[in-house]
């Protein structure tokens, strides 16, 4: 009776541990480095900035290169109703919050479960990003490999490696929003 129950204590005990770990680990992954971007979205006063700085006409179309959270899609099909905003975003959390988001608030962008990588980003006239300088060299490579020469890219806080600066949104704290023309 003692030794069935010490078994069954260790069963209960060993998988409790492994729940536990596994849990600690996708909270982690998911939280912090999920595809080595920290889910970390770009703050509501830069979000007012870049509003300022965008001029989108109707049917002109903006894409946020990984979303995160929706506020800078939820401002910018708010102050321009008639673009076509994109997302992309690989990571499933972000990806269904961004779909309960767009139902709730009834916004109108697209959001899509895909590598931005794979994507064509060809007729972007504004394409945004919040990533993190290791990749930044890459994703212009591939803006500038599929875009038309009047695409901005508008990188918040992160420069291109040896590029040339279009404009540059100032911001306290030197938190720039740089700005490069295809
Ligand atoms: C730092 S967050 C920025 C989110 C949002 N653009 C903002 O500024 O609030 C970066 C997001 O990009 C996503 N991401 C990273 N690499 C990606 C890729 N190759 N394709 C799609 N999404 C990606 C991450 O999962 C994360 O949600």
């Amino acid at each position: 009776m003692t030794i069935l129950f010490i078994i069954l204590f260790l069963l209960i005990f060993i998988s409790s541990l492994c729940y536990f770990v596994f849990y600690v680990f996708k909270e982690l992954k998911q939280l912090l480095l999920w595809y080595w971007i920290p889910f970390v979205p770009t703050p509501d006063y830069k979000i007012s900035n870049l509003i300022e700085n965008i001029e989108l006409k109707d049917g002109q179309i903006f894409i946020d290169l990984g979303c995160w959270d929706w506020k800078i899609l939820q401002a910018i099909c708010e102050n321009f109703p008639k673009a076509i905003v994109i997302w992309y975003e690989n990571s499933w959390d972000p990806y269904k919050l961004a779909l309960k988001r767009k139902d709730k608030y009834n916004l109108n962008y697209q959001v899509y479960k895909k590598d931005f990588f794979t994507e064509s980003l060809e007729n972007a006239t504004i394409i945004y990003s919040y990533l993190l300088p290791y990749i930044m060299a890459r994703v212009w490579k591939k803006i500038k490999n599929d875009c038309h020469k009047w695409t901005l890219f508008y990188s918040n806080y992160f420069q291109i490696p040896e590029e040339q600066i279009y404009k540059i949104i100032h911001l306290k704290n030197n938190q720039n929003i740089y700005i490069y023309k295809v």
